[in-house]
């Protein structure tokens, strides 16, 4: 079959790579993609935001799949559209990709649904807002409705922070349309951890855990970032967590959307905070992590497009996901400056050296091919990942590679997994194999 993926980041790259290895999928091609996505399909340039264009190349394709990566096609309606004129799409249509576009929404259905989350004010009025901020003593969190490219979520320390945040988000509209409704939130404290899971409308299945580490610095410093890198098993997730998050997230989401005539179709991430009351929903995402999906994709050992066809065809029950057991660790790199400017242009060096250890991958980000060179292209540069008998062996693997690389400027964390492996020392026996 044809599939044509929507996007050209870390994210897309897994999903490619690993589409690429299906006996199932005889051509593969990418809208906008990158040099890294251009090694296992041909790359079209058209905007993932460009929906009439993605429309007509599906047609020009006669795509059999078409799987949409990132989060503001699935908002616009890009599947709605796909099927409208009778292709086939993975993701969730627009009205339930609100679960990410619209915070509100989110939170008044977890409310509505009993899922845990943090208590929440919503607000369409500024001056109501201000008057509920005043009575928070300690942190709190003001998040603005809307996609805000990850920006829209304000820690703040005192009421005073909080004041300066829904100024900024409801009277000078920094976010625009997205900040029209904010809600304020509980500050919540504890380990967080990304669960991804497929649904068809009526079951789910479940991805091993993963974490991401979002500041841009070494123990966890500096400003949020898109990500930084992953790992995946969470120790800190336990098989019993695993089953609260079911119990008490999962079943409860498809029961929910059950009553309000809701279909979801497509994966479901939601990012958690283990608190000490349990798990409780940070957010929910309506499409797969990025950096998550380059160690779930190594990790996974069936065939992916059997998994996205189940979903789309609403047969996931009968539909089984393998997963090896070892560990995977993904280290981003970056281009110098981000997540504020960077240089763009700079040459790539190592890349096939990196490319010859074995289980290790180099997923591409913001690259693109100039002349012979590969050179960087946007913030998050490249994804190396690699596989391991343990986290440990994964995290060795995987800074190995990184070693190997090399560009102007190029920054990442060196304390990928690092927490997890303090973690598994201080509680033998808690190395989970989900
Ligand atoms: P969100 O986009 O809602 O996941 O928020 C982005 C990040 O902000 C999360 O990954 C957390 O690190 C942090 N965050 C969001 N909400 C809260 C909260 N209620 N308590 C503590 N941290 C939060
Ligand atoms: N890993 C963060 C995100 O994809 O939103």
């Amino acid at each position: 079959m044809k599939v044509l993926i929507i996007g050209g980041g870390g994210r897309e790259h897994a999903l490619a790579w690993k589409l690429s290895q299906s006996p199932r999928v005889k051509k593969l091609h990418a809208a906008p993609g990158n040099a890294g996505i251009a090694q296992v399909s041909e790359c079209r340039p058209v905007s993932a935001e460009d929906l009439p264009g993605l429309l007509a190349l599906a047609k020009e394709l006669k795509a059999d799949l078409t799987v949409v990566g990132p989060d503001n096609p699935l908002a616009m309606g890009l599947v709605d559209l796909l099927q409208q004129h009778g292709f086939r799409a993975f993701g969730p249509s627009a009205s339930a990709a609100r679960f990410e576009s619209s915070k509100v929404f989110a939170k008044e259905f977890m409310a509505r649904h009993g899922i845990p989350t943090a208590k929440f004010g919503s607000f369409a009025d500024s001056g109501e807002a201000q008057k509920f901020a005043q009575t928070i003593h300690g942190p709190c969190v003001v998040k603005a409705d809307g996609l805000a490219l990850g920006k829209g979520v304000i820690i703040c320390q005192s009421p005073r922070d909080s004041a300066l945040a829904i100024s900024q988000m409801m009277d000078k509209k920094v976010f625009g349309a997205a900040g029209e409704r904010v809600i304020i939130e509980e500050f919540m404290q504890g380990e967080e951890a990304s669960i991804h899971a497929l649904l068809d409308g009526k079951t789910y299945k479940l991805f091993p855990s993963s974490q991401d580490n979002k500041r841009v610095g070494d123990n966890d410093t500096g400003p949020n970032t898109g990500g930084m890198g992953t790992i995946s098993p969470v120790p800190m997730v336990s098989s019993a967590l695993m089953q609260t998050v079911e119990e008490k997230i999962l079943k409860p989401f498809l029961r929910g959307c059950a009553a309000d005539g809701l279909e979801y179709r497509g994966l479901l991430y939601p990012g958690l905070m283990l608190t000490r009351e349990g798990p409780k929903v940070l957010e929910f995402n309506a499409r797969f992590g990025d950096p998550e999906t380059q160690v779930l994709m190594m990790r996974l050992e069936s065939d992916l497009i059997d998994a996205l066809e189940a979903v789309v065809d609403g047969r996931l029950a009968d539909t089984t996901l393998k997963f090896r057991r070892e560990a995977a660790v993904c280290v981003v790199m970056s281009s110098g400056g981000y997540p504020g400017d960077y240089a763009k242009g700079k040459p790539i060096r190592g890349l096939d050296d990196a490319a010859k250890l074995p289980d290790a991958q180099v997923f591409h980000a913001g690259t693109r091919r100039s002349g012979n060179d590969i050179v960087t292209a946007g913030g998050r540069v490249l994804g190396v990942t690699a596989l391991g008998a343990d986290l440990r062996a994964a995290r060795e693997r995987a800074y190995d590679a990184v070693a190997r690389i090399s560009f102007d400027g190029a920054h990442c964390r060196k304390d990928i997994g690092g927490r997890a492996l303090r973690f598994m020392e201080s509680n033998p026996g808690s190395e989970c194999k989900a």
